[in-house]
């Protein structure tokens, strides 16, 4: 019986077929998931904090608005993600614990400060503009739920990206001397960190074979690494800011822009907790929780009175 529903799940993975919450999947398939989707999720969450440190000090009221619905937006991304990683049985307060405890992942990328208004512009360029690189192929992805979740984010990603770009265009271009050379040192600390983000290099990337076999991931992470520089040197052009590489160099032969070394042991160093912010983002997670506890309670005492039977 098992390995019928195996083989049938094979069969649609091979046809292209979505897999959905209710369907029969192998444990590892559900394992997998639920590790990539709560990691999104917990990344949305915990990026909401190197921005939202700018709310308060954005130039303009117009940036603020902007700022404020962004960060918004990555609030809803969260919640829709965990909704969505709920569908295979793992509860939400789980998926909590597991970050606040540690022991799960989220994106290497929001364990760096935001120290002047650039950054801010810069997340949304280089950030924003690599996690669509990332996830325009997750709207492909083998399950459902995660897919489907995957074409509204992408949208509003899109969106991000541009309004950060726009920012620093605006710096570039009508700004003093002292906001251009701001946007540069911005450039400087989140180029790297960035290219990054799309996980270490495909032959040390443990769970990339597997996911590609079930279509979980579309395209390697060295791939999407190099799609994302192709285009971002360009933007840089426009932008008129220098990307902190001097390796950096269109190779006729393969079509790509050649790039220097990536320094992985920052990266490994940062995933393993010990990131210039790792333990100042958890413990503003830790304390966020703990002072909305009483919201939650109040939450749940309401629930329960509406469903009591009404007293005379
Ligand atoms: N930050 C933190 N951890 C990472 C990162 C990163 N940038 N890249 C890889 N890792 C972790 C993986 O989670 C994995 O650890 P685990 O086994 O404990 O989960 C380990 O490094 C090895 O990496 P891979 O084998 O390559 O892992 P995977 O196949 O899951 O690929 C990737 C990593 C590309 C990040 C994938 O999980 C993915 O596409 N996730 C969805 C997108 C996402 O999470 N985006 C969040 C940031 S974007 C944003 O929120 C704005």
């Amino acid at each position: 019986e098992e390995m019928k529903l195996q083989e049938r799940f094979d069969a649609r993975i091979d046809n292209g077929d979505f897999i959905e919450a209710k369907d029969w999947m192998p444990d590892h398939y559900r394992k997998t998931l639920v590790r990539q989707i709560s990691q999104h999720a917990h990344s949305e969450i915990v990026g909401m904090l190197p921005e939202g440190n700018w709310i308060s000090r954005a130039p303009t009221l117009k940036r603020k608005a902007i700022l404020l619905a962004k960060v918004q937006d990555e609030g809803g991304h969260g919640l829709y993600l965990y909704s969505a990683a709920e569908t295979l049985g793992t509860s939400r307060d789980q998926m909590i614990e597991a970050l606040h405890s540690g022991r799960a992942k989220y994106s290497s990328i929001f364990n760096y400060p935001t120290l002047t208004w650039a950054d801010v512009g810069v997340i949304g360029w280089l950030v924003d503009g690599a996690a669509i690189m990332n996830q325009v192929p997750i709207c492909r992805c083998s399950f459902g739920p995660y897919a489907r979740a995957m074409i509204r984010v992408c949208r509003e990603e899109s969106f991000h990206q541009r309004q950060g770009y726009e920012a620093l265009l605006t710096m570039m271009e009508k700004g003093t001397e002292a906001q251009r050379v701001m946007v540069q040192d911005a450039v400087n600390r989140w180029w790297w960190p960035s290219i990054m983000m799309f996980g270490p290099p495909d032959d040390q990337s443990p769970n990339s074979a597997q996911s590609m076999r079930w279509g979980i991931k579309r395209v390697s992470n060295d791939e999407l690494r190099q799609k994302f520089i192709d285009a971002t040197v360009e933007q840089a052009k426009l932008l008129g800011v220098t990307l902190p590489d001097p390796e950096l160099k269109w190779n006729e032969e393969r079509q790509h822009y050649d790039f220097g070394k990536i320094d992985w042991d920052e990266f490994f160093n940062v995933i393993a907790g010990n990131g210039p912010c790792n333990r100042e983002r958890l413990a503003a997670r830790v304390k966020a929780w703990d002072e909305g506890a009483w919201v939650r309670e109040a939450a749940m005492a309401y629930a329960a009175k509406q469903t009591e039977p009404m007293k005379e």
